[in-house]
């Protein structure tokens, strides 16, 4: 087919206040994942963004005495600088007042609307709204007469309204998701999504007239486009669906829409027949992780449970903050998070485990090498190291590109402990007190070395300050950045005579 982008989003997030570190879970694994795959060599592009209309925002400017435009362009810059400082490279940033979104929701609302189908109609809705969740719900979806999502009353709301007929989908969407084994991920929620498909779907309505911040129906301009028909649509709207047909031939469908449950509903079954109403093809897949919990419950802004990112960073740094969320928690599954484990998980993993597994090597090299890499001249004395490199190699890869991000991980840190066992084994410090082991010391240093190298690489879609920081102490001269997966990682690619140096610890220990 001659499609060689990936396409990875994130949602787009409500900036009616500043981030969490539950938004920066989806971001940090979006870019994780984005980065790995940059790492082999695809042309990548990671979509992320804000979603600026609707009642909520709407409202939530009003409290601050501000005109929603105003109010929205005020807040942006506080998510933007959050995902500067945890090293999200996103390669687009949508925000959904821009006047390329508004001619992409007007081109899909147009092409439903004249698809010959009917599927868009105008009815009355009243119902029960909860505006944090900008969705309708009945009174058994409600929990205690309250949003069964954010716990808060719900507001009675009667209204003329354009429907989308969601109903006529069912049996496209059903053979979708057959057709598609892996287009919901993972399998359990692909069985939620599949047996809300079988217990029938409603047609849901996607205008509003009792508020105006949003866009207008191209032929009825009193009604505002419902703010998560909007929504959905930044994906095709990044991907030049309004503006740029090539493009848009070449970027879309979308490889992974990421996201956490609350909104698995919007992304695999409204989402979809949106597209298939437009003719346009869905994406390929939507993948869910979990949430993370505070005191058992959904972190939120809502409860006053949000954790500022930087809270956390200031004190672990970006890379062990990237580092503990991904390697802690199962993704796809909830996760809590405790300033103990963090700090446990820093210090075993990144002060004792890779940090000191750097700082002996480079520490060795300048002592017995006056920092210059050695030739390896002893036969066989990287013992098993090339072996377990190739092996994780190959594990870090499947486990990536099935979104394995915490198996991944782990595997990388194999290399890590055999490296640092490998170092007692053979006690070069030893072996250099002895003027005749000094071809086995050099080939010793020279096997580990070439591990941190190899190291530097892998880690880099996670850690990519802490493995920039490695590559410069090794004194490799090409840069980091040229450096793909398997290529560069097959064993033997340090060059002899490189300049080593000892710089600052790459991961200080935290105090518990
Ligand atoms: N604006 C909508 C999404 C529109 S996408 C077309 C929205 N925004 S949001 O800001 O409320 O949440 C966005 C996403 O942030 C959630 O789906 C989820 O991926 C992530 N998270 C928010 N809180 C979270 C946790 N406590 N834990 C994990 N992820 C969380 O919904």
């Amino acid at each position: 087919m001659g499609r060689d982008v990936f396409y990875i989003t994130t949602p787009i997030y409500y900036p009616n206040d500043v981030p969490h570190i539950g938004h920066a879970y989806t971001s940090v694994a979006a870019d994780f994942v984005a980065r790995y795959h940059r790492l082999r060599g695809e042309e990548v592009v990671h979509l992320t963004g804000v979603d600026e209309h609707g009642l909520k925002l709407q409202r939530a400017a009003e409290a601050a005495g501000m005109d929603p435009q105003a109010w929205v362009d005020s807040i942006d810059p506080k998510w933007r600088e959050v995902w500067a400082r945890l090293d999200i490279a996103y390669d687009d940033y949508i925000r959904t007042t821009e006047p390329r979104h508004e001619a992409a929701v007007r081109k899909i609302l147009q092409a439903v609307h004249e698809n010959g189908r009917g599927d868009i109609y105008l009815g009355t809705y009243e119902g029960l709204y909860c505006v944090a969740c900008e969705a309708y719900y009945t009174e058994d979806d409600l929990k205690d007469g309250n949003c069964p999502i954010h716990g808060r009353p719900v507001e009675v709301m009667k209204e003329e309204n354009y429907f989308f007929r969601l109903s006529a989908y069912a049996d496209r969407l059903l053979e979708h998701y057959e057709r598609n084994p892996s287009a919901v991920q993972p399998d359990a929620r692909r069985n939620e999504v599949l047996s809300t498909i079988r217990g029938g779907l409603k047609d849901f309505s996607v205008s509003r007239t009792s508020f105006d911040w949003g866009v207008r129906l191209p032929w009825d301009e009193k009604h505002i486009c419902y703010v998560w028909f909007d929504a959905l649509t930044n994906y095709i709207t990044a991907a030049g669906y309004a503006d740029d047909p090539q493009r848009f031939a070449r970027v879309w469908p979308a490889n992974i829409h990421l996201m956490a449950k609350d909104i698995l509903r919007f992304h695999a079954i409204y989402w979809p027949a949106m597209l298939m109403a437009a003719g346009v093809e869905p994406a390929r897949q939507v993948w869910v992780h979990g949430y993370l919990l505070v005191g058992g419950e959904k972190m939120s802004k809502t409860k006053l449970t949000g954790i500022h990112p930087f809270q956390l960073t200031d004190h672990f740094g970006t890379d062990s903050y990237r580092y503990y969320f991904m390697r802690e928690i199962s993704f796809g599954q909830d996760g809590s998070f405790s300033w103990e484990s963090m700090t446990e998980r820093h210090n075993a993993d990144l002060a004792n485990g890779l940090g000191n597994l750097a700082s002996r090597v480079l520490a060795m090299l300048g002592s017995y090498f006056e920092g210059s890499v050695p030739e390896p001249v002893v036969d066989g004395a990287e013992a098993d190291l090339p072996t377990v490199v190739a092996d994780v190699v190959c594990r870090y890869d499947e486990h990536m590109l099935a979104v394995q991000l915490q198996q991944g991980l782990a595997a990388v840190w194999e290399i890590v402990a055999r490296a640092n066992h490998y170092l007692v084994e053979k006690e070069p410090w030893k072996l250099a007190k002895d003027d005749s082991k000094r071809g086995e010391v050099a080939s010793v240093l020279y096997a580990s070395a070439e591990v941190l190298r190899i190291l530097a690489i892998l880690i880099r879609p996670i850690m990519p300050g802490a493995a920039e920081r490695l590559w410069e102490q090794l004194g490799v001269e090409l840069p980091l950045a040229s450096q793909q997966v398997p290529g560069a990682v097959a064993w033997g690619g340090l060059a002899p005579g490189t300049k080593t140096t000892k710089g600052a610890a790459l991961f200080p220990r935290l105090e518990s």
